[in-house]
């Protein structure tokens, strides 16, 4: 139903979506999740004509609604839009917050507006708040009027922007429940959020946002049980990555240590894991791998995931292949297994640095 095509947008100092492709179907719950600034408000305000693409376009059942002779209302009534600041009339009545672009945009009378109205502030629980203003309602409440203001133009789909980050905690429930529900009866939606388990339990489809566009997707299962592409898992799993570059035999041995401990420090790792990472560049890399290499080229690499505190470590590197389980020296080996677990050689095709030994950092 909404075909998006190399869409881009640019502005003087930043390009968030560089090449967007997409296709929304009727029924489709798409939670748009990535790190702060990769375009996802963005890419809603662009499918509503908030903004103007710079290039690329949008089909709406495929009428192009970047079309010059496209009418902005038509296609704003079609992608109804919840913002995170309600965006509501304070001089204006919960109900009439409701029928004034009903009577504006649909040219409907009074009466089918308040009707309409009426209808849906029920649907959102808050029949009995018709005559409030914004300032008397809370938060949660303002936000469920917005909805039923975007209901209200019987829009084909809604694309809400992060709909419960301005609330108090106590209100973020109410807001999920009202939008879970037009999940459950079928109504199209797109949700910028950054609650994941809501993300995860609400949607059917998962765009992950970064570097200039949707850098995967997939169903809920996919993206937050078992991602694919690498910033999508540093993202899920909250990773913390060190990455070192080692040219060299002669580096410098200190600098690295202590970039291994600023690291830990930074990000926090607790004390034990941080040392065995210290350990296991110690003995495994300087003390096992550096000697028996002709040419040192290699890579050192920890991932720590804050969301279960587990630790991967890789070593990547060029040239003969060494097995750490054959080395002569028996202690630096006896030492770096009493700090991981699930230690493994590869060889990777393709790759410089083709020889690659993986472990998990006892906890
Ligand atoms: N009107 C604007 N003028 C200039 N730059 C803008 C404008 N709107 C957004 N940007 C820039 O575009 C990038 C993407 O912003 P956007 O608000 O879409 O990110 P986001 O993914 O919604 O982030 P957040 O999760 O923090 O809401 C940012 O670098 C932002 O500074
Ligand atoms: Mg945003």
């Amino acid at each position: 139903m909404i075909e998006i095509r190399h869409l881009k947008k640019e502005y003087p100092d930043a390009t968030p979506l560089r090449d967007v492709n997409a296709d929304i179907r009727d029924g489709d719950v798409i939670a748009v999740i990535g790190p702060s600034g990769t375009g996802k408000s963005t890419l809603l305000r662009c499918l509503n004509l908030l903004e103007r693409p710079t290039d690329g376009s949008i089909r709406i059942d495929g009428d192009d609604i970047l079309d010059p002779g496209c009418n902005v209302n038509l296609i704003r009534r079609k992608l109804g839009m919840v913002f995170q600041s309600f965006n509501l009339f304070g001089h204006l009545t919960a109900i009439e917050n409701i029928m004034k672009p009903q009577i504006d945009l649909l040219g409907r009378s009074r009466q089918e507006a308040y009707d309409r109205g009426i209808e849906l502030l029920g649907r959102v629980g808050l029949a009995n708040m018709a005559l409030k203003y914004p300032d008397e309602l809370s938060g949660g409440q303002k936000q469920r009027v917005a909805i039923a203001r975007a209901l209200a133009m019987d829009p084909e789909i809604i694309l809400f922007d992060e709909p419960t980050s301005a609330l108090d905690p106590a209100m973020i429930g109410e807001v999920q429940a009202v939008i879970r529900d037009l999940a459950r009866a079928g109504k199209t939606m797109m949700i910028v959020t950054h609650e994941m388990s809501f993300a995860r339990s609400i949607s059917n489809r998962v765009f992950y946002m970064d570097d200039g566009g949707i850098y995967e997707e997939g169903t809920p299962e996919q993206i937050f049980a078992n991602p694919q592409k690498e910033l999508t898992r540093r993202f899920i799993y909250k990773l913390k990555v060190l990455d070192i570059e080692i040219e060299d035999s002669s580096f410098d041995f200190p600098s690295v240590c202590s970039g291994i401990a600023d690291y830990c420090s930074k990000n926090q790792i607790p004390p034990k894991t941080a040392m065995r990472i210290q350990l296991v560049f110690e003995e495994l890399v300087q003390q096992i791998l550096i000697p028996e290499l002709t040419d040192v080229h290699l890579r050192f690499k920890a991932e720590y995931s804050e969301a279960d505190e587990s630790t991967e470590i890789t070593v990547a590197y060029g040239g003969n292949a060494v097995d750490p389980e054959a080395t002569d020296n028996r202690l630096s080996l006896t030492l770096v297994k009493s700090a991981v677990s699930d230690l493994r050689c590869e060889s990777v095709q393709g790759d410089p640095l083709s020889n690659r030994i993986s472990m998990r950092i006892r906890s």
